[in-house]
């Protein structure tokens, strides 16, 4: 069966890191003789320019209508002056509504070549191995009532959960952490919120279910502070949408850059596939930007949408075979090291996925 893969390359550096993606999903598509199919859309900054609208009817339907969702970023700095409704970034959340994915899995790990990086002590950082799993439909995010009052001196957002939402992400949690370590720490704010009050409840009762992983409630404080001290004590990390959103970055400093983390966004009626960074306006168009991410997303689309673990897995061995060949972009390169470009990343990572392969063909052959 043909995978039909709807690509939203969206704004900034989003449509740079997007194409390397595709670079290896070909290169796994001639490999294997599967067929993945391709159509392009807009989304964000730039169809807002084209369409005034920054999800296009054409881009939901054609979304819905895939199989899988590979987005590269949204969002540019024109629009911030506009309100929140009205940004390209209210068109990835009514994306996320649309699709119905309600579990954002954002694995982050430290390259043992790039262990240097980390922006807290490598000693520490070594070794680290984490999954958020962020709820990705509810909270504050999505809470009504939202907005300003009539004087437009006071503006308000709603933090609410129900029972069923958080019962349904945390069970995605413990049964990532079967394949794991088997431990689940739950993120909350339970000295101060009522919803984290009942996040704290629900995840327990789950627990109750998963007698085999161990699970822990840490406050979202001490858990921003552990990820830079002891980031090796954790395993799945269970948060809600905003604390996610938040940790997630800072788990990108565990790993030594944003650029490096992937992510899926499951249990709806079409996958979502997301670098975790955004549109960096910053080194957009120059070539600068690591495709890592992205690419880590397309592994990750491999492994859960198409059922394809082996070429996943080949994959993720490739990009730290390019890593431990020296191939660094900009944010990953140390003082008088060689830069790469975003194309010669993805080209460096292809040529790992091409040479494991033909080194295990010649082992086979002997
Ligand atoms: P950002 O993630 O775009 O960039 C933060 C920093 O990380 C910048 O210095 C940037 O250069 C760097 N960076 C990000 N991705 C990189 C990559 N692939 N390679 C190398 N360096 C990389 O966050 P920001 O600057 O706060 O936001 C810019 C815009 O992106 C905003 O409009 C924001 O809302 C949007 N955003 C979108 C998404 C998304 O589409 N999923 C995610 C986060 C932010
Ligand atoms: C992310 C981003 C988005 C989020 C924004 C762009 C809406 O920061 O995917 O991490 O907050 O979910
Ligand atoms: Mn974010």
């Amino acid at each position: 069966m043909a995978l039909k893969i709807a690509l939203l390359p969206g704004d900034g550096v989003g449509p740079e890191v997007t194409a390397e993606a595709v670079r290896i999903l070909k290169n796994v598509a001639e490999h294997t003789g599967k067929s993945f199919t391709f159509t392009t859309h807009a989304i964000g900054g730039v169809a807002i320019d084209a369409e005034c609208v920054g999800l296009p009817d054409a881009t939901r339907e054609a979304c819905l209508g895939a199989n899988a969702v590979l987005l590269g970023a949204v969002g540019h700095p024109k629009f911030d002056g506009r309100l929140p409704s009205e940004r390209p970034e209210a068109a990835l959340l009514a994306l996320r509504q649309a699709l119905g994915g309600f579990a954002n899995l954002r694995p982050a790990m430290c390259y043992a070549p790039l262990a240097n990086r980390t922006a807290f002590q490598t000693d520490r950082v070594r070794g680290a191995d984490l999954l958020i799993v962020r709820e990705l439909l509810g909270g504050l995010y999505y809470g009504e009532p939202r907005g300003f009052d009539a004087s437009g001196d006071t503006a308000f957002n709603t933090l609410v959960y129900s029972r069923h939402e958080i019962d349904r992400v945390a069970r995605v949690a413990f049964d990532r952490a079967r394949e794991r370590k088997k431990r689940v720490a739950s993120i909350d704010k339970a000295n101060v919120l009522e919803t984290s009050r009942l996040w704290r409840s629900v995840v327990s009762e789950v627990a109750k279910e998963y007698p085999d992983v161990a699970i822990e409630h840490v406050y979202v404080d001490t858990c921003a502070m552990r990820l830079a001290t002891s980031p090796t004590s954790f395993d799945v990390l269970l948060c809600d949408n905003l604390f996610g959103d938040i940790l997630s970055d800072q788990a990108a400093s565990v790993a030594g850059s944003l650029g490096l983390l992937p992510s899926a966004t499951l249990g709806g009626r079409v996958d979502l596939y997301e670098p975790v960074h955004g549109s960096a306006p910053d080194i957009a168009g120059k070539g600068w930007a690591n495709p890592i991410g992205a690419i880590a997303s397309a592994a990750m689309m491999l492994r859960f949408t198409a059922g394809m673990e082996r070429e996943a897995a080949e994959i993720d061995h490739a990009i730290e075979d390019a890593l431990a060949s020296g191939a660094r972009t900009r944010d990953l390169a140390g003082p008088g090291e060689r830069v790469v470009s975003t194309r010669d990343m993805g080209q460096a990572i292809e040529d790992a996925l091409i040479e494991a392969r033909e080194s295990r063909h010649s082992y086979h052959a002997v």
